[in-house]
């Protein structure tokens, strides 16, 4: 797992195919215990401009189990809420901290660390990806179905960083992957392209109509209507994203064996109903525990 020292993950798209191979299996030692590695001394450190309980609390939890530090460095008491340049503010963690997890809005802040820090950054969520949770959703899905290809996932909802890292994560693992979003919320073009240009014979499809995504699908997932920073138009959504909703009569169009995911938090009775989180087919939970594991692989793998 050399080969991802010291890199940075600010996209899906970092990451070559073998590489996430790589990752989901180390992912599965550290799960079932079989390897142990001391990161002794080294810190983690957590700069987080929007709320998180998965992400902030399973990279603090990753560190500790590795035997590592974990520094919060929250904005509000940092002199980032001041105005400290980033270009500044980083060139002085980077001589402190030995890898570094930054949820922002902006792309490009995440790419200004990275220019100007020696040491790894993750993207722990911005509004253009989530890389992080696509990793933990290749292993729920690679665990219960022993492969990842020729699978296909569909997404059903809003065209957000979500849907992005799906485009993109399953594009590069050999899973086919179907978005379906109502007429406007589409992902962005230049991710759907990307997709495209990474997938090597496996489907990407973006479509307005969920019915036609979700036949035979083996991976359902969906995601909030109104992301965080969207809040002021969550109301206006609900109706224009109705027949997106991830219910059971939506649910029988797919393939028996298929299982649900959502990267929580939800919004239950809007994106999902409640028994279809709460049914057997949902690995929703199995999903939120992954992050743990293989956001643990992430750092062993970049340190
Ligand atoms: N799925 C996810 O990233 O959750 P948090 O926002 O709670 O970190
Ligand atoms: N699309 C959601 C994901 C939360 C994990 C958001 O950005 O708020």
């Amino acid at each position: 797992m050399g080969n991802l020292q010291g890199r940075d993950l600010l996209s899906l798209a970092d990451l070559q195919t073998q590489e996430i191979y790589d990752l989901l299996a180390l992912a599965k030692q550290l799960k079932s215990g079989e390897i142990k590695p001391d990161f002794q001394r080294k810190t983690l450190g957590l700069l987080f401009r929007k709320a998180s309980t998965r992400t902030r609390v399973s990279f603090s939890v990753a560190m500790h189990q590795l035997g590592g530090h974990v520094i919060d460095l929250d904005p509000s008491v940092t002199q980032v809420s001041r105005g400290e340049p980033i270009e500044d503010t980083a060139r002085v963690l980077d001589r402190y901290v030995d890898i570094l997890a930054i949820r922002t809005s902006a792309q490009l802040e995440l790419e200004t660390f990275a220019k100007y820090c020696k040491i790894p950054i993750i993207n722990a969520l911005s509004d253009l990806e989530h890389p992080c949770q696509v990793l933990a959703d290749l292993l729920t899905v690679q665990e219960n179905f022993s492969k990842l290809q020729g699978l296909t996932m569909t997404y059903v909802g809003d065209g957000n960083n979500m849907a992005h890292s799906l485009l993109l994560g399953c594009a590069l693992v050999g899973m086919n992957i179907r978005v379906a979003t109502p007429k406007g919320f589409a992902p962005d073009p230049a991710i759907v392209a990307q997709a495209r240009s990474l997938a090597r014979g496996s489907e990407v499809i973006v479509t307005h109509d969920p019915k036609l995504a979700v036949q035979a699908a083996h991976v359902l997932y969906t995601d909030v209507w109104a992301s965080m920073g969207q809040e002021s138009e969550a109301v206006d959504r609900i109706p224009i994203f109705q027949p997106y909703q991830l219910n059971t009569d939506l649910m029988a169009l797919a393939d028996r064996s298929a299982i649900v995911l959502h990267c929580l938090p939800a919004h239950r009775g809007e994106e999902i109903t409640d028994d279809v989180m709460e049914g057997k087919q949902s690995r929703i939970w199995d999903e939120a525990e992954n992050r743990l594991h293989a956001q643990k692989a992430l750092l062993v793998s970049l340190l």
